[in-house]
This record gives structure tokens, C-alpha cells and sequence, in this order.
């Protein structure tokens, strides 16, 4: 019925990139929001998704007790909202091999808060901010069912010298939020896969 990308949002806890990304697609008339697929019933970013009256599919641990069935569930879901593309927004767990080359090729991102390869996995902020690096930086990047190690799209440079961690770290999260709604308007005007 129309040319709206349709996608879905990983988060497993605040969503503050998952609220940057549906404000920006409900701002917009060429990306709609499916929902947001969470694996944490208490995360906040449920309230944030219910405040700007998008959906939350909660993969219930109880009834999906294991990872190939939480999976399933959530490929059920991509399929029955026309999903073209994921987006990870903090999504704390790793995605199977198998999730991956079920759902579309190459439609898969996620925000990192390091320059990858430096500082994968958890904590990356504060890492580079102990090592008192002279900068650090965002990446967005494919995902594959590696820690951090998809492809990259782009990166960005976040300077951290002279900074407390806060403001540090306030800079970082801005930047990933800038970075990923932009992608938002690149999807728009058509990325080559
Ligand atoms: C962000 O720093 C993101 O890059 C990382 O996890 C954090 C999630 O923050 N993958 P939020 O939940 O989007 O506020």
C-alpha cells in the first residue's frame, strides 16, 4: 500500500536510541516503527514506546524458555508486521547465526559506543573513558552473530579529553542518536546492501 520502510526496534533496556528512532520516524513519512521487541519485561524502554503509542512485544522468558524459541517468536513477529529492517538499540543479547540469515540480508544494524574494533561489548564508555583515550566515537554497523564485529557502516569520532564521564558520556549517546536517525533518512534515500 505504500513505500514506508517498516522496522523493528532490539532494546533490552532505557531506549533512549529506541525513542530517538520512533520520534524521528514519526516525524517522517517514509519510516514507520513496527514495534519494540524487548527480552525485559521491567526495561524502560517499554514506558518510552507506550508514551509515543508504539507497540512492545515482550519475549516472555517463561514461555520461551530457550534461545531458538524466543527467536522463532521473534521472527514470527518481523513476518507479521512486514518488517524490512532491525535495528539494535541496546539489545543485551547475541543474535544466533540461524536468527540471521532467516531474516532479510543485510538488514540487521546496531549503534555501538566505540570506535570498533576498539572496546566491543559492554561498558565501552566507561572503558575508554578509564584509559583516558583522547577521543572515542560511535559506530553503526551490520550485524553478524559475532560481539560488535559486523561490518561497518560509519563512524564517528566523540572527543573525551578534558571531559568528566559525564559529559562524556552525554556526548556519546548524542552523537549515537544523531547517527542513527540519520541512517533513518540514508534508508530513505536508498542504501546499497
Ligand atoms: C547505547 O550506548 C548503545 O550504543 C548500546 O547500548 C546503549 C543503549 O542505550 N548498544 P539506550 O538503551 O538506547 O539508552
Amino acid at each position: 500500500m505504500s513505500d514506508q520502510i517498516r522496522i523493528l526496534i532490539f532494546a533490552s533496556g532505557n531506549g533512549s536510541n529506541a525513542e530517538a528512532l520512533i520520534r524521528k520516524a514519526q516525524a517522517s513519512s517514509f519510516v514507520q516503527v513496527a514495534g519494540v521487541v524487548t527480552n525485559n519485561s521491567q526495561a524502560q524502554v517499554i514506558q518510552r514506546a507506550s508514551d509515543l503509542k508504539v507497540a512492545s512485544f515482550i519475549i516472555d522468558q517463561k514461555i520461551f524458555p530457550d534461545q531458538k524459541l524466543q527467536e522463532q517468536e521473534m521472527l514470527r513477529i518481523a513476518k507479521t508486521h512486514q518488517v524490512d529492517w532491525i535495528f539494535l538499540a541496546g539489545y543485551m543479547k547475541l543474535l544466533s547465526k540461524n536468527f540471521i540469515q532467516s531474516f532479510l540480508k543485510n538488514r540487521i544494524v546496531n549503534i555501538h559506543p566505540s570506535l570498533l574494533p576498539q572496546y566491543p561489548g559492554t561498558k565501552s564508555i566507561e572503558r575508554a573513558y578509564q584509559d583516558q583515550v583522547e577521543f572515542s566515537g560511535v559506530t553503526l554497523h551490520y550485524v553478524d552473530e559475532g560481539m560488535d564485529t559486523g561490518k561497518i557502516i560509519r563512524q564517528e569520532k566523540v572527543p573525551c579529553r578534558g571531559l568528566s564521564m559525564e559529559e562524556f558520556s552525554a556526548k556519546m549517546h548524542q552523537q549515537e542518536h544523531e547517527m542513527y536517525t540519520e541512517f533513518l533518512e540514508i534508508l530513505d534515500r536508498g542504501v546499497s546492501t
